[in-house]
């Protein structure tokens, strides 16, 4: 699908994570722009890797479908800037995020002798983004790291923030690290090769921003989202824009999710367990989260936490956008069980999000009783 054509070429804007006042100041910044990852790219984006700390040798991580498109271009603008590439590629998919193909990591940078002083760079979409950035949490006790995203998912979401890990059978991002990235560059122009279907799962994350946090982003997306799902590069770099400023402050008030950034879990708790069940494959994140944010509107609704009308416009803009909104058939007795092992439970008990009004949230910490009722009462009318 052809991108829209969009005049001004380069950085657009530069959204800065502030993280100062954190005993170890990882701040960083995030550029959005149109054609920066180039092999003629000028000062303003060399500068930027530069004061990143990248000199000299960059291991860049990426999977076969990116590789193949965008390999030569990737290259071209690190030796451009004086960077020595070093390029590994996975296979495409959720699968590469595994103990596995870490492992495989760890051997390739102990074969290419990368040091301290090297970096990695994950190039690629939230899979990539994830096991690049535990890899560069764990190699050397830590070494640095650019994340340069490819999906739109990881645009808006995965790239920023520092959560990093991998899967384990048992569940979603049961190993991982907080380990912030040193810069975040985000060309809008990848995102002319990338499939819908890939496109609309990174949408997920999107309404899901705008729903819990921000009412007026949820309103652009109601009015825009044939646009932005036709590739209009103005409003995908709006989207792009506000979902990373909007991260951007999450994560400054609650770097490593002591209490206001699981808000973003928003839809996970279920979507996580739909992930799990589907053995991670057939299903994408995105779509997951989907059916997750409908279920827990939904939840919302029957607690008496939000109106109606609330869960209408959740729903109508999933469903619109063509994300999945029916809970898959599987044993509620099974998602009960996936959501047991949830990094948010305590004491039995599981920390939901749960949207208020459109734009606002509470949580709520509710017990697997009461969710295995609903979920059994809404897989009858699904
Ligand atoms: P992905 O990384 O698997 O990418 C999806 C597919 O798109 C892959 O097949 C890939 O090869 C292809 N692709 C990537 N860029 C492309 C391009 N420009 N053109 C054409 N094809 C392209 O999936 P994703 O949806 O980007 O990420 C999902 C992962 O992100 C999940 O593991 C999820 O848990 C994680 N995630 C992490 C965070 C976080 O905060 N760390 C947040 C949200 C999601
Ligand atoms: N994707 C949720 C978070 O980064 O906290």
């Amino acid at each position: 699908m052809a991108i829209s054509k969009h005049e001004n070429k380069g950085i657009n804007m530069k959204i800065r994570v502030d993280l100062s006042s954190s005993a170890k100041d990882s701040s960083y910044d995030i550029l959005v722009g149109s054609g920066i990852i180039n092999a003629k790219a000028g000062d303003e984006i060399i500068g930027a890797l530069k004061s990143a700390g990248l000199k000299d040798r960059a291991f860049v991580i990426t999977c076969a479908t990116v590789s193949g498109l965008y390999g030569q271009l990737i290259t071209g603008f690190l030796k451009n800037a004086g960077i020595k590439p070093v390029i590994f590629t996975l296979p495409d998919g959720e699968a590469a995020k595994s103990l596995e193909y870490l492992s495989r990591i760890y051997d390739e940078l102990i074969e290419s002798r990368i040091e301290r002083s090297d970096f990695i760079i994950a190039f690629g979409g939230g899979v990539i983004g994830d096991l690049a950035g535990f890899a560069a949490a764990t190699y050397l006790r830590g070494i640095n790291f650019i994340q340069i995203p490819t999906t739109l998912l990881a645009d808006v979401d995965s790239s920023v923030g520092g959560k990093t890990g991998i899967n384990r059978p048992e569940g979603k991002n049961l190993v991982g690290a907080f380990y912030q990235p040193r810069a975040v560059l985000i060309d809008v122009d990848l995102l002319e090769s990338l499939g819908v279907r890939e496109l609309v799962n990174g949408f997920a994350e999107v309404i899901k921003y705008g729903a819990i946090l921000d009412s007026e982003l949820f309103l652009y997306l109601e009015n825009n989202y044939k646009k932005v799902l036709s590739y209009d590069k103005d409003s995908l770099m709006h989207i792009i824009e506000r979902s990373c400023s909007i991260k951007a402050d999450v994560v400054k008030n609650d770097e490593e999710e002591a209490g206001f950034r699981s808000a973003l879990n928003f839809g996970h708790s279920l979507g996580h367990a739909i992930e799990t069940l589907y053995n991670y494959e057939d299903i994408k994140h995105g779509e997951a989260m989907a059916i997750g944010m409908v279920f827990a509107s939904m939840v919302s609704e029957d607690l008496g936490f939000c109106a109606g009308e609330t869960v209408n416009r959740i729903k109508t803009l999933i469903k619109n956008s063509g994300l999945p909104v029916k809970i898959p058939n599987f044993d509620p007795l099974k998602y009960i069980n996936a959501m047991k092992l949830d990094k948010k439970v305590n004491n039995r008990l599981i920390k939901c999000v749960l949207v208020k009004d459109i734009g606002s949230f509470i949580f709520k910490e509710l017990d697997f009783e009461y969710l295995g009722e609903f979920l059994k009462k809404l897989m009858l009318t699904n």
